[in-house]
């Protein structure tokens, strides 16, 4: 039988996500588990939650490197080293060459905080409340060389509500995060494991 899906999570910041799908994956049955946690700021607070958690963690420091395929292909390495099989992009403020989403093609996740394909890019929170708008959420997709356009794996919705700002509507946000990202997790390991059980 294979062993669980090894997953690697990119982050460059605080990593409540990463957080979550850590958590997660102390579930006997999830078919997930996390192998590595990296960083481009070594700063990145997710880094030292990661090791609290018991779960390996490395910066690689984006402007140490000569250009972005010397820092992807540092990050391929440290990644198949760690025999990743599947990328989760969790707060992973950088965009990423057409050549790097290859090489993980149909194996790389992203969360963003907006109701693709409404609000791609960044403020999401900011541009839901200047547009007005009823409804925001996050959405969980596969990442593809289009920035935020991938196909789509799980998506929640929240209201905005009178008297929100940004940091209220995104706490509201981030909770729906936190559920969903798992969940997609979990059925893309699972689809993982039925293909290489057919190949
Ligand atoms: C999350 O809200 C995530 O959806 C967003 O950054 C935050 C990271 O928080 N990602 C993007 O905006 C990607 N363009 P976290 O570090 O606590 O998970």
């Amino acid at each position: 039988m294979m062993g669980r899906v090894r997953t690697g999570v990119l982050i460059s910041g605080r990593g409540s996500n990463m957080g979550a799908l850590i958590e997660a994956a102390r579930r006997a049955d999830f078919p997930a588990e996390i192998a590595l946690v990296l960083s481009d700021k070594p700063d990145a607070a997710g880094i030292a939650a990661a090791r609290a958690a018991g779960v390996a963690a490395k910066a690689l420091d984006a402007r140490q490197f000569a250009g972005k395929p010397a820092f992807e292909a540092a990050m391929t390495g440290a990644l198949e080293a760690a025999g990743v099989e599947v990328v989760c992009l969790a707060g992973f403020m950088r965009i990423l060459s057409a050549a790097f989403v290859e090489r993980w093609r149909g194996r790389i996740l992203n969360i963003h905080p907006s109701l693709l394909p409404d609000l791609k890019g960044l403020h999401t929170h900011e541009r839901a409340l200047a547009e007005g708008r009823a409804e925001h959420g996050c959405t969980v997709h596969f990442v593809t060389a289009d920035l935020d356009a991938g196909p789509i794996l799980a998506q929640a919705r929240v209201p905005v509500l009178p008297g929100d700002d940004a940091d209220r509507l995104a706490g509201r946000v981030l909770v729906e995060e936190h559920r969903i990202y798992p969940q997609a997790l979990e059925a893309a390991a699972r689809a993982v494991r039925a293909a290489v059980n057919s190949a």
